[in-house]
């Protein structure tokens, strides 16, 4: 357990460094006050996320996922509120102390985080017997320093070293009373009915990690040159790694990639780290595959200009073309680097070193377009039916591009390589992207739009509410929502029944429910009013922070949703030509909702009542119906009242 005064620090330090955090793992741009970029939780191409560091909370309007900077490591790592507590109270140097779990605390560890445990475990025991044992420093670091990587680079990427034995790392983690369960999960160790081996036995490990540095999964490669097995084991699928979800160095190469803006693509684990050592720091590796969608959309967070190296005799640069396409469909700029025939990008920047990489790079760095229509020109020379199929397969290419500018200069470009005229281009890729358009727009996949500045309205978060079990759904989001949002805001001299108050926002809020007994039926808006009341007289209380920053996830998620939304602007007018916002008006707007809200009640609980005494009537139950008319007669004359309070109030 973490003591409170400690997870209350690092919560508002991380709070109030949001844009740091989610910058991270998501290339932000400032728009306004806020900050604006692809949502990292779902598949978008125009940015729906917002991230404000005022308020400390990100918010995505096409996935609706939203809440403070502690929730965006939860969701986004897939770890516990502790976990998440701890990686930031490294990054903020707050130190966060560990005590031993109880065995109870244990229990309650997801099973993910229970792998998690372990393969941090494991990166551990792997580094420590590269570096301090006999075997580790004579096989594991005699091999890495035969291929000339340097101690920081090895320390850099965690390099370890799984001992020549069938299990002792196995034998080492039962030892220290982590669960066979978990060691088999995560692939690390081999079980059989009756025997047990460590998969990595006599590697030197590669580590993987994830975006905010956990290690998840190891690349094991053989030292023997035998062969016999194969030169590299991968930890197998498991719930804390997809492999076609991740990129080789891309915890290392974040921020550089976001700085350079450009994330140069590898192909293994050797090249990126002889890249690193070259200096060249924004690059990651597919580990032999090709890309997937995900990873696509991995880079795609922090740049949109890809430059992908392939090696001189690759043989399958051109199969690995079409793939490309994916990459060109969600908005990237790629270019090619082809590498000298027999050389990777390892050995290649070993033998060039750092500066004359770079200069090679930039001068034989060539639009992916271009790339391919001269590598396939090359073989469609004197072959009509060839030329035709090239053609198709580069107007494919081109046609996938988001930006149309991008488009129209390929077109002009390829017109010319291929001695083909830009309107027939054209006019083929106009059908192919109506066609694309057409198959969209059947499956309907459109999210919305954020729009610029303060303005957070959400059409989604609307829907929601208007769809809940909950009859006064949408008046007590809005009650709750200026409790959260202004609660601490004075809202002047207040006349009630019986006397002239000063009183916030939130007082006259709880005040207003109390008098009336309204309670919701969603137990959770009553605990956000029991809170309220709980803690609103605390000298440092601000509503819109505690709310937001509290540890039970469903209170932050509702407090930010409700926070992030603003009244629509149109519900309220326009005075003088001079659109105002809402905090201008809290005086009028307040008493408004809360009379809403007992507006509704009155008419649900009336209409209640009218059915009542309709069944009183045909029961003829005589004074069962007496008394629901006296009933009816008082919420009557209640309602009148109400509304006419309201009408009064509304004259928009
Ligand atoms: N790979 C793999 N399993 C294999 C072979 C390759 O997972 N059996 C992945 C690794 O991520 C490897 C990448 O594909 O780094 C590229 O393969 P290759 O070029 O053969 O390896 P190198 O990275 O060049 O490794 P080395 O330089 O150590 O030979
Ligand atoms: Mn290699």
């Amino acid at each position: 357990m973490i003591d409170k005064s400690t997870i209350d620090r690092v919560m508002e330090t991380a709070q109030s460094q949001i844009v740091d955090v989610v910058s991270e793992f998501v290339n932000l741009k400032r728009r306004g006050v806020n900050y604006i970029g692809l949502c990292p939780f779902h598949n978008e191409k125009t940015p729906s996320f917002i991230v404000s560091p005022s308020k400390g909370i990100f918010k995505c309007f096409g996935c609706g996922k939203g809440g403070n900077a502690v929730n965006f490591l939860m969701e986004h790592e897939q770890i516990s509120f502790v976990e998440s507590i701890k990686i930031l109270g490294k990054k903020f140097h707050i130190p966060v102390e560990d005590k031993v779990l109880t065995p109870e605390e244990v229990a309650h560890q997801t099973e993910r985080e229970s792998m998690l445990i372990v393969t941090g475990f494991a990166a551990k025991y792997f580094e420590e017997r590269l570096h301090h044992s006999d075997e580790g420093k004579s096989v594991g670091i005699g091999y890495l320093r035969e291929r000339g990587f340097r101690d920081d680079i090895i320390q850099k990427f965690g390099l370890g070293y799984s001992p020549e034995s069938k299990d002792a790392f196995t034998r080492e983690a039962l030892r220290k009373g982590f669960k066979l369960e978990f060691l088999e999960k995560t692939g690390l160790t081999i079980v059989r009915d009756d025997y047990k081996a460590d998969r990595f036995r006599g590697r030197v490990i590669f580590p993987i990690h994830s975006l905010a540095g956990k290690v998840i999964g190891f690349g094991g490669r053989v030292l023997r040159t035998d062969a016999k097995t194969a030169k590299y084991l991968n930890s197998p699928e498991s719930e804390i790694y997809h492999k076609s979800r991740i990129l080789y160095g891309m915890y290392q190469a974040r921020q550089e990639i976001a700085r350079q803006d450009r994330c140069i693509l590898v192909e293994g684990y050797t090249d990126v780290l002889s890249f690193h050592q070259a200096g060249i720091h924004n690059v990651v590796a597919s580990s032999g595959t090709a890309l997937t969608p995900d990873q696509i959309r991995l880079i795609a967070r922090f740049t949109k200009n890809l430059t992908i190296i392939y090696d001189g005799d690759a043989a399958g640069i051109k199969a690995s073309l079409r793939g490309i396409d994916l990459v060109l469909e969600e908005g990237l700029n790629v270019k090619v680097v082809l590498l000298p025939d027999g050389e990777d990008p390892d050995s290649y920047s070993k033998k060039l070193g750092g500066d004359p990489l770079i200069a090679y790079i930039k001068e034989h760095e060539t639009d992916f377009i271009r790339f391919k229509t001269s590598l396939l020109m090359g073989e469609t020379q004197d072959d009509p039916v060839g030329r035709a199929r090239l053609i198709q397969d580069i107007v494919r290419s081109i046609s996938v591009i988001p930006d149309s500018i991008t488009r129209t200069e390929y077109v002009k470009e390829c017109s010319n390589l291929m001695e083909v005229k830009e309107q027939v281009l054209f006019s083929e890729i106009g059908k192919l992207r109506r066609r694309k358009r057409e198959k969209e727009s059947q499956r309907g996949r459109h999210y919305g739009h954020a729009q610029e500045g303060e303005s957070f309205s959400s059409p989604r978060v609307e829907k929601v509410a208007a769809t809940s079990s909950n009859p006064f759904e949408t008046e007590e989001r809005e009650v709750l929502r200026f409790l959260l949002k202004y609660g601490d805001v004075d809202l002047g001299e207040l006349e009630t029944e019986e006397e002239i108050r000063q009183l916030t926002v939130g007082e006259y809020i709880i005040a207003e429910l109390r008098q009336d007994e309204l309670e919701s039926v969603n137990p959770l808006y009553n605990q956000i009013m029991k809170l309220y009341e709980e803690n609103f007289k605390n000298q440092d209380f601000k509503a819109s922070h505690f709310f937001v920053s509290h540890a039970d996830s469903r209170i932050s998620g509702l407090a930010t949703d409700l926070i992030a939304k603003e009244y629509s602007l149109s519900r309220i007018h326009n005075r003088g030509g001079k659109v105002e916002k809402e905090s201008d008006r809290l005086d009028e707007l307040v008493p408004k909702v809360v009379t809403e809200l007992k507006w509704r009640k009155v008419k649900v609980l009336l209409d209640e009542k009218r059915k009542q005494l309709k069944a009183a009537e045909e029961r003829g139950d005589k004074t069962g119906f007496m008394d629901l008319l006296k009933e009816i007669n008082g919420l009557q004359q209640a309602f009148i009242y109400i509304s006419k309070v309201l009408g009064e109030r509304t004259v928009v």
